[in-house]
């Protein structure tokens, strides 16, 4: 991080760090809509936060003396930014809408690769859907199961259930991630062999789940249909890995590829979202397209104190590096998003849990911060207590929509009156006065009164479609981009994944031998005696 740009921000915060939220609308009736910015279908009311004017123009120069400018455009032209794997990062050309568009990687334009993908996609998906493509019986297909974890499953999973009210209600999707059989065997409970499609979703075509997954479903599968020819017709993989994709068994033909500049947890936009394009239908998923583009347009053009992917960073960067906040809350007041705060965990844990800097010291500051959530109004009966009356600090994006999808009587009306109270509380509070001249009695005063001075996000589009759930994605992509860039750490590469998957190897290797080496420490070699005991091994 820029520590001179740095030590501006710092002397701002500890100028108006007295100052409440309470006290900033005091002194400003224009604060709402001074810090209100839109774009892209979404309005941000980023006003309910601790910052004066200094501060944030102090966080606008961090951001420039970061040269963010020069590295948003190092990123959508194609430099191999990701630099620990030498590769370019190039998720936004997944969506690029402009037809004449030429994007380059090491002198190739990967423009006409993309179409030609999306295109065989959406070939693909329309046949499933209109019953062109069938079983190896002749049947239709009505269960599309999709087999990946990590970015090959999150993506897929949380967009399918968001955008629920656009899908073919005839075909149920299914997500199969976690290497515990529980969740293949529940999911083939609730399928039949003749009639489902599954998609192995992998990158690598490697990761040890995915490949345990499928490999066991293509066994029941060929158990069930009696014929090692019926993987033909229901298998299909998304993958960059041609060759072990053939070894599996899956025609070629059969494979909707993507390239190395995709980042796993980038990569709902390329042929990784072929289940969610089947359940919604390619004009759908080109809408979908259409909403990152637009995103990508404004974070790429627009000025950095206007900019809602680098607003959305700054305020981060201000509460994780000012504050010391650890962690922050992502509240969709929309049930169809119960999966994004899990979605973005990934996207955002993933690409800044990082402690070096990109010339390999480690870093002096905290980096990435700790993302959860759930749905309003859920969470609100769970863990908002925390929020409004703990110790810690938890900066929350509160998203919501003014219209719903399914009108029932004023369920919206009250949820929408949840969503802005909750904003309104966490900012103002209640003083003790207050709580006097409401007749509570003096010793339950404090435990009634709240602080107040919790900031948050509001971030409201008209409806949940696939237009503004691209650009919302898109919004969360570039603010983990931008703080990645005044962090200077590198947000697109995951080696801190690597370590527990080598060493699981091991440990099967002594779970499963018939004499373990058990060369682990003592805790470890009691925990696999223990269980090869349990298992009579
Ligand atoms: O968790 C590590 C990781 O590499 C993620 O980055 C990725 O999304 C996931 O595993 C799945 O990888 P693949 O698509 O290669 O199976």
């Amino acid at each position: 991080m820029k520590q001179e740009a740095w030590k501006k921000v710092e002397d701002a915060i500890a100028a108006s760090k007295e100052t409440t939220i309470k006290q900033l609308f005091e002194a400003d009736p224009e604060r709402a809509a001074k810090y209100t910015a839109s774009a892209a279908g979404w309005t941000l009311d980023y006003s309910k936060n601790r910052f004066d004017a200094n501060v944030m123009k102090a966080l606008v120069k961090l951001a420039e003396a970061s040269n963010l400018k020069a590295e948003i455009e190092r990123m959508f032209t194609g430099e191999k930014i990701n630099g620990t794997e030498n590769r370019a990062v190039l998720h936004t050309a997944l969506r690029n809408c402009d037809p004449d568009a030429k994007v380059f990687v090491d002198g190739k334009d990967v423009m006409p690769d993309v179409h030609n993908v999306l295109d065989k996609m959406g070939e693909f998906a329309q046949k499933v859907r209109t019953g062109e493509h069938r079983g190896f019986t002749g049947k239709r297909i009505k269960y599309v199961v999709n087999i990946g974890i990590g970015g090959s499953d999150l993506g897929p999973a949380m967009a399918t259930l968001a955008l629920a009210p656009f899908s073919k209600r005839s075909i149920r999707n299914f997500f199969v991630s976690n290497v515990d059989s529980t969740h293949l065997a529940e999911t083939i409970r609730e399928i039949k062999a003749d009639q489902t499609l599954f998609i192995v979703a992998s990158k690598t075509f490697t990761t040890q789940e995915t490949m345990t997954n499928a490999q066991s479903a293509r066994a029941w599968l060929v158990d069930q249909l009696k014929d090692e020819k019926a993987v033909a017709s229901h298998f299909v993989a998304v993958s960059t890995n041609a060759e072990e994709v053939k070894k599996f068994g899956i025609n070629t033909d059969n494979m909707f590829g993507f390239w190395d500049w995709v980042g796993g947890r980038y990569s709902l936009p390329s042929a990784i979202g072929l289940s969610l394009m089947i359940a919604i239908g390619p004009a759908n998923f080109r809408m979908l397209l259409r909403g990152y583009w637009k995103m990508d347009k404004h974070f790429r053009t627009a000025k950095l104190d206007r900019n809602l992917p680098v607003i959305l960073a700054l305020l981060g960067i201000l509460y994780v590096n000012g504050y010391h906040a650890e962690s922050y809350a992502v509240l969709p007041y929309d049930q169809y998003l119960c999966r994004l705060p899990a979605y973005l965990q990934q996207m955002d844990m993933e690409s800044n849990g990082k402690s070096v800097a990109k010339d390999g010291t480690p870093v002096s500051y905290a980096t990435g911060p700790i993302e959860w959530g759930e749905p309003g109004t859920n969470g609100q009966h769970s863990f908002y207590q925390l929020i409004h009356q703990g110790t810690h600090l938890i900066p929350c994006d509160f998203i919501g929509f003014c219209k719903t999808h399914n009108p029932i009587g004023d369920h919206h009306d009250k949820l929408m009156a949840n969503f802005f109270a909750q904003t309104e509380a966490l900012a103002f509070g209640k003083t003790a006065d207050q709580c006097r001249a409401d007749g509570d009695p003096e010793h339950l005063v404090p435990f009634k009164t709240f602080a107040g001075n919790r900031p948050t996000n509001t971030l409201l589009a008209n409806e949940l479609t696939p237009e503004t759930l691209g650009s919302l994605i898109a919004l969360y992509e570039h603010k983990i981009f931008t703080q990645g860039v005044i962090w200077n750490i590198y947000s697109f590469d995951q080696w801190g994944v690597q370590l527990g998957k080598v060493l699981a190897k091991n440990v099967l290797k002594d779970i499963t031998a018939e004499t373990p080496s058990l060369k682990h420490d003592a805790s470890t070699n009691a925990l696999i005696a223990h269980y090869r005991k349990v298992l009579g091994r």
